[in-house]
Order: C-alpha cells, then sequence, then structure tokens
C-alpha cells in the first residue's frame, strides 16, 4: 500500500462491505427487501466510493498529505455510518429518522466536494 490514508479508506471500506453484505444476507433470509436502499447506500457510499478515494489517494500520493484527505475520509465514514440504520428506520416506518439521513446524505455530498477541491488543488503534486 502506498500511503496510510489510502490504507485507512481501504480498511473503512472492507469494514463496512461486510456489515452490508451481513445486511443483504439478513434481507434475503427474513424476505424483508424494505431497507435495500439502505443496503445499496451503505454498500455504495461505504464500499464503492470510500474505494475509488483510496485508489485516488495510492495513486497520487502527493495529495495524499495534509488535513484534507483526513477530513474526507471523516466526512465519508461519518455519512455512511450515520445514514445506514437512520434509513434502515426510515424504510421500516419511523419517519422521525429522516433528518439524520438528510445530515448524513450531506456529509457525502460535502465529502464529494472536498474531493474535488483536492482534485482541483493547483500546489499539490500529482
Ligand atoms: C453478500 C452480498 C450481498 C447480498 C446477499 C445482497 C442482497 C441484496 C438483496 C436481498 C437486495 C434486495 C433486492 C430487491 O428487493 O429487489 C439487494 C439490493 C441491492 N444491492 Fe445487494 N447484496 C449484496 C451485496 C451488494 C453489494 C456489494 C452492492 C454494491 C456494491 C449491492 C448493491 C445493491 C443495490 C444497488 C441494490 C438495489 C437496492 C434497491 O433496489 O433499492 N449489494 N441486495
Amino acid at each position: 500500500m502506498s500511503n496510510s490514508i489510502s490504507l485507512l479508506f481501504f480498511r473503512t471500506a472492507a469494514v463496512l462491505l461486510i456489515v452490508g453484505m451481513i445486511f443483504g444476507i439478513y434481507m434475503s433470509a427474513s424476505g424483508n427487501h424494505a431497507a435495500a436502499a439502505a443496503h445499496a447506500h451503505l454498500n455504495l457510499i461505504g464500499f464503492v466510493v470510500m474505494c475509488v478515494y483510496g485508489i485516488f489517494f495510492a495513486l497520487n500520493p502527493g495529495r495524499s498529505t495534509g488535513r484534507l484527505p483526513k477530513i474526507l475520509w471523516a466526512l465519508n465514514t461519518i455519512a455512511a455510518v450515520v445514514m445506514f440504520p437512520s434509513l434502515v428506520l426510515l424504510l421500516n416506518g419511523h419517519p422521525s429518522f429522516e433528518p439524520l439521513v438528510a445530515a448524513a446524505s450531506f456529509l457525502a455530498l460535502l465529502g464529494a466536494i472536498l474531493f474535488a477541491v483536492l482534485l482541483f488543488q493547483p500546489t499539490a503534486t500529482a
């Protein structure tokens, strides 16, 4: 692994993938697919997006230092970890969790914006 921040992204992605797959198996076994969108978002934000960020930092060590990559990790991790249980509850008939889902969505969006900022930073070496 070329740097520690990309390893952190991959480690987090691996843990969240396991949780997402366990939930997928639970949905299959129980026949309750009500929270399929929560499973999908955990796997996509928590695993796929997390891995893409990790791959980027592995390929671009010049942009993997400083505070911004760590803030991106925190934003995307908190987004996935908060969104999953609150979306499960929302989709199982608890509308009071909608503001939490919305807050987590904005954290994920902030992460995407930060990623774009990192990409367009002229000073970093690619
Ligand atoms: C052990 C592995 C997995 C199992 C057992 C599993 C199981 C399921 C089940 C039962 C559904 C609901 C299907 C339906 O209601 O029509 C589902 C939906 C879905 N899964 Fe998985 N899944 C797994 C892994 C993954 C992974 C790795 C991803 C993405 C990286 C993923 C993405 C999705 C998506 C996008 C949906 C559609 C959600 C929706 O219709 O709202 N799944 N999965």
